[in-house]
């Protein structure tokens, strides 16, 4: 099995209905496939982890890659894994603006990056961290 982490940019004007429509084609396709991840947004940033069995991922990656709702994907991230980390998330998404009005000392730290693609880039545990985190403060 392999994980798989990237952000991108949103393009301009993507809204919550189409990003509603994202998450429940991949609920469906994900759950078929045996993969499993998170999807965050923010302020027009993407962050995306999956996991699942190799070729999976990556056929999954690069059909997400091509998607012309978002621009500038950037794979942080690729590691062959023991056991699935998001294993009970099907495709869980969340949208951080929500979550700082419920947990701002938690996410601080990380939200003034802002998902900040410099920061991950040049450090992509980084993104696993946030990740983590957002699981435990989800779960
Ligand atoms: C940010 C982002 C994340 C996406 N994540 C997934 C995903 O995890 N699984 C998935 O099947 N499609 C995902 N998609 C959608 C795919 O690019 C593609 O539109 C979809 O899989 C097509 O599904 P269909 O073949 O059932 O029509 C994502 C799209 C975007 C823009």
């Amino acid at each position: 099995m392999i994980c798989m982490v990237y952000i991108s940019s949103a393009i301009l004007g993507l809204n919550d209905r189409q990003i509603a429509n994202i998450v429940r084609t991949s609920q469906i396709n994900n759950e078929q496939l045996g993969i499993t991840g998170i999807l965050l947004y923010n302020n027009g940033n993407f962050m995306q982890l999956i996991e699942g069995e190799e070729e999976k991922v990556e056929a999954l990656y690069e059909k997400v890659r091509g998607d012309r709702r978002h621009t500038g994907v950037t794979l942080l991230l690729k590691e062959p894994i023991t056991h699935k980390n998001f294993d009970n998330w099907v495709m869980g998404y969340r949208n951080i603006d929500n979550l700082k009005k419920i947990e701002p000392e938690l996410l601080s730290p990380f939200l003034d990056e802002d998902l900040n693609f410099s920061i991950y880039k040049k450090n992509p545990y980084r993104a696993l961290q946030f990740l983590e985190m957002f699981k435990k403060i989800i779960s």
